[in-house]
C-alpha cells in the first residue's frame, strides 16, 4: 500500500470515538468480534498525478455498514462519492497509481492491506458492485443468460445445466418475467431498468454480504427507478445482503436506506437517520440539498432554493471548511480552520459546530429551533471561534 503522509489520527474535539483499533495489518482483530460488517477509518484516496503529487479526491472518511443494514451515501455530482465507492473495492486501481491512507475494515480485515490477488476474491465472495449505466458494464455481444451463467460459474463449482438453472432463478427473483425466454436476449434487446435487473441478478450470483450499488437508478425514469429501489430494498430483507447505495438524488436515499452519509468534496459532513433527513438536517450543505428537493405537490411559489455556486476541482478545495464559499452562514472563523465532527442525538455526526449546537445560540438538530430547509435562520449567530469551545480543530 503507498501512504502519502495522511495516517490515522487521535479523534478530534467532540468526535464520536472509533471503536478500538484492529489488530495486525490484513489480519482480523484480535478474538473480539468485529462491530461492524464494514466499516472505514479515517479513509484517504488520492490520484498519483504524473509529477507524482497526490490528488486528494476522498478525505479522511469514517463510515460504517451493518449486516442487514442499508446506508446511504449523498452529496451532488464531483462530491467523491464514486470514488470513494470504487475505492473501498480498490477498482481504480487498475486504471491509474492511486494512494490510500486510513483503514477499510471489512469482518475487521483492513482491505488495503490485501494484495490485488485477494482483492478479486473479496470482489468476488463479498462485496458486489453495481453502477449507473449497466450497458458498459455488460457485454453486448453476449446474451444476458449466458452472461449470468458465467456470473454463477465464478463463484460456484456447478455444471453447466445447473448453473443455467440458477441463472434462471436469479433472473426471476430481480423480476424478470419470462425469465427463460429473455436469457437469449441480447442487452441491447433489453430496456435500461429490465438491464440494470440482469446487473443486480449478476452480483446476486455472487451472494455477496455488501452490494455497493453507485447511482444505480440514475438513467431510469421514475417508474422504473421506484422498482428498482424496491428490489434492492426486497433482496436487503429477505437475503440479508448490506446495501451501501450513492446517489446524488436526497429522495433516493431517504426512501430506501436506514442510515444516510452526506458527502461535500471529498468529506462526509453530515450522518443522520434517513428518519431525520427531510426534517432536521442539521449542516447547511445537507439543509441545502434539502431545500432544493421540489414539494411533493409538485406546486413552488416564486424560485426553488438551490446552494449558490458549485463543487470547486480538487485542485480548488478552499481552506476551512471546505463548503464556507457556498455556506449562508459562513464566518471569518470556518475560513480558517475546518471544522471537526460532532456526535448527534441518535448517534448522527455534523461537520460543523454552529449547526450541533455547540456554539453559543446554535440550535441541536432534532429539537423545534433546529435550523431546517423550510426555515433558514435570516439572523444566525455566528460559528464558533477556537477561544468560545472546540467548533473548529485545524488538521
Ligand atoms: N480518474 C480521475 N482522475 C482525476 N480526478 C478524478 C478522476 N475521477 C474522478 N476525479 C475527480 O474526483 C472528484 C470526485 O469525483 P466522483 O467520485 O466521480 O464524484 P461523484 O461520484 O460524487 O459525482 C471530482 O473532482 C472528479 O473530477
Ligand atoms: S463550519 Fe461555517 S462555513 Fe462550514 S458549514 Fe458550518 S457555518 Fe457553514
Ligand atoms: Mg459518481
Amino acid at each position: 500500500m503507498l501512504g502519502f503522509g495522511l495516517r490515522p489520527r487521535a479523534a478530534r474535539a467532540g468526535e464520536i470515538p472509533a471503536a478500538s483499533a484492529p489488530g495486525a495489518a490484513g489480519a482480523p482483530t484480535a478474538q473480539v468480534a468485529p462491530a461492524h460488517l464494514l466499516e472505514l477509518r479515517d479513509f484517504c484516496v488520492a490520484f498519483r498525478q504524473r509529477s507524482g503529487e497526490p490528488l486528494e479526491a476522498v478525505h479522511r472518511v469514517d463510515l460504517t455498514v451493518d449486516a442487514g443494514e442499508v446506508v446511504g451515501i449523498v452529496g451532488e455530482s464531483g462530491c467523491g462519492k464514486s470514488v470513494l465507492a470504487q475505492s473501498i473495492v480498490r477498482l481504480l486501481e487498475h486504471e491509474r497509481p492511486m494512494d490510500y491512507s486510513g483503514q477499510v475494515l471489512l469482518d475487521g480485515r483492513d482491505l488495503l492491506e490485501l494484495p490485488l490477488k485477494r482483492m478479486r476474491e473479496v470482489r468476488g465472495r463479498d462485496i458486489a458492485m453495481v453502477f449507473q449505466d449497466p450497458l458498459s458494464s455488460l457485454n453486448p455481444v453476449m446474451t444476458v443468460g449466458a452472461q449470468v451463467v458465467e456470473a454463477v460459474r465464478a463463484h460456484r463449482s456447478v455444471s453447466r445445466a445447473d448453473a443455467r438453472a440458477c441463472a434462471r432463478d436469479l433472473l426471476e427473483r430481480v423480476g424478470i418475467a419470462r425469465a427463460d425466454a429473455r436469457m437469449g436476449a441480447f442487452p441491447g434487446d433489453l430496456s435500461g431498468g429490465m438491464r440494470q435487473r440482469v446487473m443486480i441478478a449478476m452480483a446476486l450470483a455472487q451472494r455477496p454480504r455488501l452490494l455497493i450499488a453507485d447511482e444505480p437508478t440514475t438513467a431510469l425514469d421514475t417508474t422504473t427507478q421506484r422498482q428498482i429501489l424496491d428490489l434492492l430494498r426486497r433482496l436487503n430483507r429477505e437475503e440479508g445482503m448490506a446495501v451501501l447505495l450513492i446517489s446524488h438524488d436526497l429522495g433516493v436515499v431517504r426512501s430506501v436506506c436506514d442510515r444516510v452519509n452526506v458527502m461535500y468534496l471529498g468529506e462526509v459532513v453530515e450522518r443522520i437517520s434517513a428518519e431525520h433527513l427531510m426534517e432536521a438536517p442539521a449542516h447547511p450543505y445537507t439543509q441545502g440539498l434539502v431545500a432544493s428537493i421540489p414539494p411533493l405537490s409538485g406546486r413552488v411559489e416564486g424560485d426553488l432554493p438551490s446552494i449558490p455556486g458549485t463543487v470547486p476541482p480538487l485542485t480548488a478545495i478552499p481552506a476551512g471548511c471546505r463548503f464556507s464559499p457556498r455556506c449562508p452562514f459562513a464566518a471569518d472563523a470556518c475560513r480558517q480552520d475546518a471544522p471537526a465532527a460532532y456526535p448527534l442525538p441518535g448517534g448522527g455526526m455534523c461537520r460543523c459546530g454552529r449547526a450541533a449546537g455547540a456554539t453559543s445560540g446554535g440550535a441541536v438538530p432534532g429539537t423545534p429551533s433546529a435550523p431546517s430547509a423550510a426555515e433558514p435562520r435570516a439572523a444566525a449567530p455566528e460559528p464558533a471561534r477556537e477561544s468560545e469551545g472546540a467548533a473548529h480543530g485545524s488538521r
